[in-house]
């Protein structure tokens, strides 16, 4: 099929499905594939204007969140006093707490994130945070070493969706993921490393299945639904820097300033970091676009995109199929001892059922079943940034230095989304961008 066929199926396609898509540029020799995934991407609205559709403001109270996310009054100390979540469910019968808040993995002292690496290096190993590993884990055997060594806790994305059948293919599907530390999240869109979910009360209520006991039974009774919006009321209370807050508030006199000047709270001093922060508005802004916090501010609106309503942009950069930690994406059968390729069926934009093998993290695709979401993750924030390393969802850079090097590599040029923004720098460019990170 020539070029311009592929264009025209395209364009037929758009039309098919929605009169309003807007067009956008196609590479240079476009795939089939390409030319599917940008049509895809045009649902995305490219806003100039700030709104947070799932914000949960003041319909939640942060005091009562904060107590029930297992942090006392002083703010970083932990009181699990108000935090478990036990007792008797009409659901999943009595529900007995393995001890676990989410202070567990989400402590101020670090930014709402894990301690460092290894985790035995400051907890010891009868803590809640190793002794209810099995909640998580069940009975991978690489769950404690990858949790410990690398700080990748194993998660099955659709462990508690009540609409698959057992047996179901995308039930097994599972990950290795950082904690992310819980600053600035009220500024991303979509929760989690991939942005799988829609508002911060689905994240919550997540968690709190996951985390706190071993069966896969939901116990949505005991975990009301104004305690889950406390609890997110305090998770979007953490921001830093303070003025960010303005953002949130059109009102707020300093809205528009922080909306115009996307550095205005950013203090580049030195040569090296305002050469750096060049760089890093010609390269780094097009997904990292919101103001002042560097996370992603694009929406997904409407039709074709009715599922999942509302996300960031969700991006593949490539860092999964990297796989630096060769990390075992094969399920483990615990009664043979074996490992189980996962299998799953992906839809693609066209309607055409592509089989699709596991062997690194799907991202977003294990939520939507699309194929187009192979492997996209949520743009994060990048306030702070120095203090939360290792980075990226599978904690494959160690240092600030590390993920410019990724940006540059072939792994970041030639992923899908990666390639529409390639980015080439040299040794001295390289510094001057590290110098600029380590001020945010
Ligand atoms: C055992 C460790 C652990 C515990 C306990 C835990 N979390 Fe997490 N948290 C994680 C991991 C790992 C992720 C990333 C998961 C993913 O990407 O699939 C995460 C991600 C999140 C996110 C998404 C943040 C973002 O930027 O998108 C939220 C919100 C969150 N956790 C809230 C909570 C709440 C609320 C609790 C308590 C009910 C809790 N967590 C308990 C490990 C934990
Ligand atoms: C094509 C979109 C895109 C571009 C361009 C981009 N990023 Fe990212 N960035 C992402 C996504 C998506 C992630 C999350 C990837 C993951 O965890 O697998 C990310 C993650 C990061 C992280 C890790 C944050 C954390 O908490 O672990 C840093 C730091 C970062 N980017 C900095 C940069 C810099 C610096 C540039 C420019 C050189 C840049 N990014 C360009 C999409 C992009």
């Amino acid at each position: 099929m020539s070029k311009h066929a592929n264009r025209n199926h395209w364009l037929l396609g758009a039309a098919v499905f929605a009169a309003s898509a807007i067009a956008v540029q196609a590479d240079a020799t476009p795939s089939n594939d390409d030319l599917f995934r940008q049509f895809f991407d045009a649902g995305v609205r490219y806003t100039q204007a700030l709104d947070f559709p799932n914000r949960i403001g003041d319909l939640g109270d942060p005091v009562n969140g904060q107590a029930r996310f297992g942090i006392a009054a002083d703010g970083v100390s932990s009181d699990d006093s108000q935090a478990l979540f036990e007792g008797e469910s009409s659901i999943a019968g009595t529900v007995v707490s393995n001890g676990r808040t989410c202070f567990t993995c989400h402590r101020p002292e670090n930014r709402l994130g894990l301690p460092p690496l290894p985790l035995t290096s400051t907890i010891p190993l009868d803590d809640v945070l190793f002794t209810g590993l099995e909640s998580d884990i069940g009975d991978e055997p690489l769950g404690l070493v990858n949790f410990n060594e690398l700080g990748l806790l194993f998660h099955r994305a659709n462990r508690f969706n009540p609409l698959l059948p057992p047996g179901d293919p995308f039930l097994k599907v599972f990950f290795w993921r950082k904690s992310q530390p819980l600053i600035n999240i009220v500024f991303t869109f979509g929760a989690l490393n991939d942005g799988r979910m829609r508002e911060l009360t689905e994240a919550v209520r997540g968690a709190i299945f996951t985390h706190t006991q071993n069966t896969d039974l939901r116990f949505d009774d005991l975990a009301p639904i104004q305690d889950l919006r406390d609890m997110s009321a305090f998770m979007e209370s953490q921001i830093d820097p303070p003025e960010l807050a303005a953002l949130l508030d059109p009102d707020d006199p300093l809205h528009d300033t922080l909306l115009d000047d996307p550095f205005y709270t950013v203090n580049a001093t030195t040569p090296a970091e305002k050469r750096g922060q060049k760089l890093f508005a010609k390269h780094c802004m097009s997904c990292h676009n919101m103001p002042n916090v560097f996370s992603n501010r694009d929406h997904v609106d409407g039709n074709p995109l009715s599922f999942p309503p509302h996300y960031g942009h969700v991006m593949d950069i490539g860092v999964s199929q990297r796989n630096k930690h060769d990390l075992e994406f094969r399920d483990f059968d615990s009664v043979t001892g074996q490992r189980v390729p996962v299998v799953l069926k992906l839809v693609k934009v066209d309607g055409t059922i592509v089989e699709h093998t596991v062997v690194d993290d799907i991202g977003v695709a294990a939520a939507t079943a699309r194929y187009e979401d192979l492997h996209r993750f949520k743009v994060p924030q990048l306030r702070g940034i120095r203090h939360v390393a290792p980075y990226f969802h599978d904690n494959s850079a160690d240092t600030l230095e590390e993920v410019v090097d990724y940006f540059t590599s072939p792994w970041y040029n030639h992923s899908a989304d990666g390639k529409k923004k390639q980015i080439h720098l040299n040794t001295k460019q390289k510094a001057d961008l590290v110098a600029f990170l380590k001020i945010l």
